[in-house]
């Protein structure tokens, strides 16, 4: 029997960065998907196959043996299969581009759970579903928030802050999004320290962005619960990007992408760690196409996407 789930990739459309230090950030998942099949096999081992290399083990080893971005798929392999005698065959198939902090590999956990879980149990709930994930996500990311995860398995737009954990945002906005991609490779921990010394140099700066982005975030939660005007939030994805700006996770090629972005469409901005990996702007019908042009005809790989407001889908 073969078990298949997908899950949504996702990106961060404000209050990245400042979201470490409590602010709220919105977060929404995008219509590029990871698809899980796994399936039971006799040879015992746990076999996984995908986009981004594969691997081949015996079950119960310990984590620290298995030097593979795709540790949390075996971990979860392995968790399920316990003491059966039996081994597990994993393929994911993913449209989502790896590490660029669009979400692969939280979207990798969310299906590959419910896949995996789906070989031992008939039903299962998003909530365990979930729970495995974030789980399994701690295998590569020790300090992971949930977040990412979280948008993945239950889909639409969300917010989140530190203390009070996510909000689902009642909110059928259905955008358009040109995510472009910088190519550039970048480690959001390291950037993310980058952000901590700019704290420590000039706290006085850093706490008047942090509560400038913070009335910007309870702006736009209140036009996304308003039914969005385009035009105005896209004046708030312009003025988050000044704060990415002044904290110092853009660069050269960022800002050119940004700027394309920013003169095509209603606003753009970085999106997720910075330093490299993707920037959105938001479009509609009206200037969807050209902005999507203007990209490519400047050489930057880009794709349009919208809100996908399913999450995880089990077949
Ligand atoms: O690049 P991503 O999608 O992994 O996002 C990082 C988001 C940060 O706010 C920069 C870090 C964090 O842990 O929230």
């Amino acid at each position: 029997m073969k078990s298949k789930s997908s899950a949504p990739g996702k990106i961060i459309l404000f209050g990245e960065h400042f979201v470490v230090y409590g602010v709220k950030a919105i977060l929404c998942a995008i219509n590029k998907r990871v698809s899980v099949t796994a399936e039971k096999t006799q040879d015992a081992k746990i076999s996984i196959t995908s986009n981004i290399g594969s691997m081949i083990s015996e079950p119960h080893k310990p984590l620290s043996e298995i030097a593979s971005p795709l540790k949390p798929l075996y971990y979860m392999a392995d968790k399920m299969i316990k003491d059966q005698n039996t081994g597990i065959n994993i393929v994911v198939d993913s449209e989502i581009p790896p590490g660029v902090g669009l979400g692969s590999s939280s979207a990798c956990c969310v299906a590959g759970a419910a896949a995996i879980i789906g070989l031992f149990k008939r039903e299962s709930s998003r909530e365990e579903v979930l729970n495995l994930a974030i789980q399994a996500e701690k295998t590569i990311f020790a300090n992971t928030s949930g977040a990412d995860c979280t948008v993945c398995t239950y889909g639409g737009i969300m917010s989140y802050d530190k203390i009070n954990g996510f909000e689902v945002i009642a909110s059928k906005s259905n955008f358009n999004l040109v995510v472009a991609n910088s190519n550039l490779e970048r480690s959001t921990e390291s950037v993310v320290a980058g952000v901590k010394q700019l704290k420590e140099r000039d706290g006085a700066l850093f706490s008047a962005l942090c509560s400038d982005e913070s009335k910007l975030v309870d702006d736009v939660l209140q036009l996304l619960k308003t039914g969005s005007n385009i035009s105005e939030l896209g004046q708030k994805v312009v003025r988050n990007q000044r704060h990415l700006e002044a904290i110092g996770v853009s660069n050269d090629t960022l800002r050119d992408m940004v700027k394309i972005g920013q003169r095509e469409s209603f606003g753009a901005k970085i999106t997720g760690a910075g330093g490299g990996g993707c920037i959105f702007a938001l479009a509609d019908s009206s200037n969807l196409q050209r902005t999507v042009d203007k990209f490519r005809e400047n050489n930057y790989i880009c794709f349009s996407t919208s809100i996908d407001f399913k999450g995880l889908d089990t077949f």
